[in-house]
């Protein structure tokens, strides 16, 4: 992976430190129609990350949206990009992720058979490195790697769509890796996620919430963002 250049102007976003809880509004349930503006909306109700799906097709029965938008929406907004890439080769697109704007990049074990190197690759070009598991993936499938990453992040349905139901026995997964990776990094949990499962994660140690129904399913989504920061159980 060479070197990357970022688009001319764009603030190089960090991912806050561990330690705080921050919300992650997905816009898997916005209105892509609108998506300047979609976004400006958790912006400014206070967030500091925005978590994008994208969706090749293949690794995952959905296809969302590539490089092209995100480079767009980049213009827009200087929120954190936390892009999740439910991708079968993901070691191949990152460069035009990275070109695009985004400052994490989240990959999935179950298709990356060099997971060190990546991460690797992912921090020498200046991103964020995340390391995902679906629910049916045991804790064991990441814990070489887990301390290398900045983010881990347990998906609790199956990935592909929003407004899915929780899925219990994959949030279980959160106690033993923070058992494994200690306080210093962060462990985000997406799908499912609202006022009622917030406080189960956050109890079991999770500090990164993914939300897309819950938040751009409802008509006023700084509410929503409050009714799920109200709920944070520490
Ligand atoms: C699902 C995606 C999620 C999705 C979550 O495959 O990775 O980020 O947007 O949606 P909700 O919060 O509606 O379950
Ligand atoms: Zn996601």
């Amino acid at each position: 992976m060479s070197k990357v250049w970022y688009p001319l102007g764009m603030k190089i976003q960090k991912l806050p430190k561990a330690g705080s809880i921050e919300i992650a509004p997905s816009i898997l349930s916005a209105n892509f129609a609108c998506l300047g503006n979609e976004i400006a909306q958790v912006e400014k109700a206070g967030v500091k990350i925005v978590h994008l799906d994208v969706m090749d097709g293949h690794f995952v029965p959905n296809i969302t949206i590539g490089p092209v938008v995100i480079s767009k929406i980049r213009k827009c907004s200087n929120l954190f990009f936390d892009s999740h890439l439910m991708i079968s080769e993901p070691e191949k697109y990152a460069d035009a992720f990275i070109k695009a704007g985004v400052n994490n990049i989240t990959f999935h074990i179950e298709v990356v058979p060099n997971p060190k190197d990546f991460i690797n690759k992912l921090h020498d070009s200046g991103v964020s490195a995340s390391i995902c598991l679906n629910p049916e993936t045991p804790v064991s499938a990441i814990e070489k790697y887990a301390h290398l990453a900045d983010m881990i992040l347990v998906m609790t349905v199956h990935p592909g769509f929003g407004g899915q139901s929780f899925i219990q026995e994959a949030a279980d997964k959160i106690k033993p890796i923070r058992q494994i990776i200690g306080p210093d990094i962060r462990i985000e949990v997406d799908g499912g996620i609202d006022p009622e499962t917030t406080p189960i994660v956050t109890g079991l140690g999770a500090d990164t919430l993914v939300a897309g129904n819950a938040i751009f399913g409802q008509p006023d989504r700084a509410k929503a963002i409050e009714a799920i920061r109200n709920s944070v159980k520490v």
